[in-house]
């Protein structure tokens, strides 16, 4: 047994080597992680967004998007949250997040708050995680169990950011392509795209759907009432804001599947799920629609498979101070990770 056990470690090792750092990591995350360290960081966590959520009804939902590009950057390790500085270049300008994402500040207000509480102890990265499962239960979704233990990286990597990140314009193919990218499949992609049951979107992301040859997969009366929204004039740069889901904007419900059904996918890459004649993406949209369970268990699953992209773990990058600074001024050579990533997403660039 204990034989057998080395072997497949070994056999695993290799496979390990041979995928690089792409595929979800080894490392083990936990489920009591902060039991002894930090026992009421969920109600800390809570508590804080709580508060933020009585005067920013969207709050939630712009926390849930800062875990998924700090997942699909160099993994889970709040890269993300790093500003710029003199050994720093942020991905926060990435043309995914620039002037986009939010809720830098209630993250922290969060973190301000843990280190009262339990200095030293909890990660950012974790902070992400576990806000995303407070945000989505605050918002009527469902709750799952949150492996953590999660360390912050030493590093911020802006040019894969801008490789790695999906946009909104992306075709089928290349979204499921970019999700395989992170160990990511078909139903990950559709149920993770469930997250824009709420929140908000501004018209430079989706408006170039709606002039010349409008898209012919946006409902006519959706078309109309966004063209008033986001005039010609303005198309690629324009900061007006709309709900992501027409139906009920603010709740997490499987109400984005029901809206894909009748055309009412506001971006491209949420569209192309139904839209694409794929038989696949096309059978998750319709059961998920149909079965607001069968989402919540999906979502659940795909969330923590996507929070468990590469972790630092056990003695690995830190413990920040500050969400967004690394606690060193002389960090040196930062975060450990195959040179080949970069090249890697380079793919992902080039085809459609
Ligand atoms: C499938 C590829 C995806 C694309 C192309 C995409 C793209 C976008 C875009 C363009 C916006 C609007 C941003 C703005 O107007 O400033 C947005 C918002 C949002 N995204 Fe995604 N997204 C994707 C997947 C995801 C995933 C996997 C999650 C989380 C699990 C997520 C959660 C959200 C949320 C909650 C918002 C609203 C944020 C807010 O109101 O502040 N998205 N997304
Ligand atoms: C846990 O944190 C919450 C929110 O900050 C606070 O109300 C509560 O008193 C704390 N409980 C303990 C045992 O420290
Ligand atoms: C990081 O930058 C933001 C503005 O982008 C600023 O509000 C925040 O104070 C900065 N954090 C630190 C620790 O300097
Ligand atoms: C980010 O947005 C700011 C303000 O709109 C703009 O000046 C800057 O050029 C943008 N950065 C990138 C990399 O697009
Ligand atoms: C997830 O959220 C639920 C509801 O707020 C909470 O009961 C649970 O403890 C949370 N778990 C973690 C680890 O945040
Ligand atoms: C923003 O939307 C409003 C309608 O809510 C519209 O009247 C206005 O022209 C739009 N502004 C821009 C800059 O597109
Ligand atoms: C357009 O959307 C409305 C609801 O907003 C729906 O009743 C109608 O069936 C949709 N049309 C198509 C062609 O899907
Ligand atoms: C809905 O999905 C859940 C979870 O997969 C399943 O247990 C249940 O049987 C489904 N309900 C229907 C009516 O199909």
């Amino acid at each position: 047994m204990g034989f057998t056990g080395v072997r497949m470690g070994a056999v695993w090792g290799a496979i390990f080597v041979v995928l690089g750092t792409i595929s979800v990591s080894r490392a083990q995350l936990s489920l009591t992680f902060y039991d002894q360290t930090c026992p009421n960081v969920t109600a800390i966590v809570s508590s804080v967004i709580e508060s933020a959520f009585q005067t920013d009804i969207r709050i939630g939902a712009s926390l849930i998007r800062l875990h998924f590009h700090d997942c699909f950057v160099q993994g889970c390790d709040a890269s993300l949250l790093l500003n710029d500085s003199a050994t720093i270049v942020s991905e926060q300008s990435s043309r995914s997040s620039n002037n986009s994402i939010r809720g830098l500040d209630v993250v922290n207000n969060i973190k301000t708050a843990l280190e009262s509480a339990c200095p030293n102890t909890v990660s950012c990265a974790d902070i992400l995680a576990i806000a995303a499962n407070v945000s989505v239960v605050l918002a009527g979704g469902p709750e799952w169990p949150v492996p953590l233990g999660r360390r912050d990286s030493l590093t911020a990597n802006l040019r894969l950011a801008n490789k790695v990140l999906p946009l909104s314009f992306f075709t089928l193919a290349k979204l499921k392509k970019n999700f395989a990218f992170q160990g990511l499949d078909t139903t990950d992609l559709v149920a993770l795209s469930g997250a824009h049951t709420f929140g908000r979107a501004q018209c430079r992301f989706f408006d170039n759907r709606l002039y010349g040859n409008p898209d012919k997969n946006l409902n006519t009366t959706y078309l109309a009432k966004l063209r008033q929204l986001c005039p010609q004039s303005e198309v690629g740069a324009n900061t007006n804001l709309t709900d992501l889901d027409l139906t009920t904007p603010n709740i997490f419900d499987n109400k984005y599947y029901s809206n894909l059904q009748q055309n009412n996918g506001l971006l491209n890459s949420d569209q192309v799920l139904f839209s694409t004649f794929d038989p696949d993406t096309m059978a998750i949209v319709n059961k998920f629609s149909a079965n607001q369970t069968a989402f919540f268990e999906a979502f659940s699953d795909s969330i923590i498979k996507m929070g468990n992209i590469n972790p630092l773990t056990g003695s690995q990058g830190e413990i920040r101070k500050q969400c967004n600074l690394v606690n060193g001024a002389s960090s040196s050579s930062g975060l450990i990770m195959g040179g080949g990533v970069e090249s890697q997403a380079d793919d992902l660039v080039s085809s459609i």
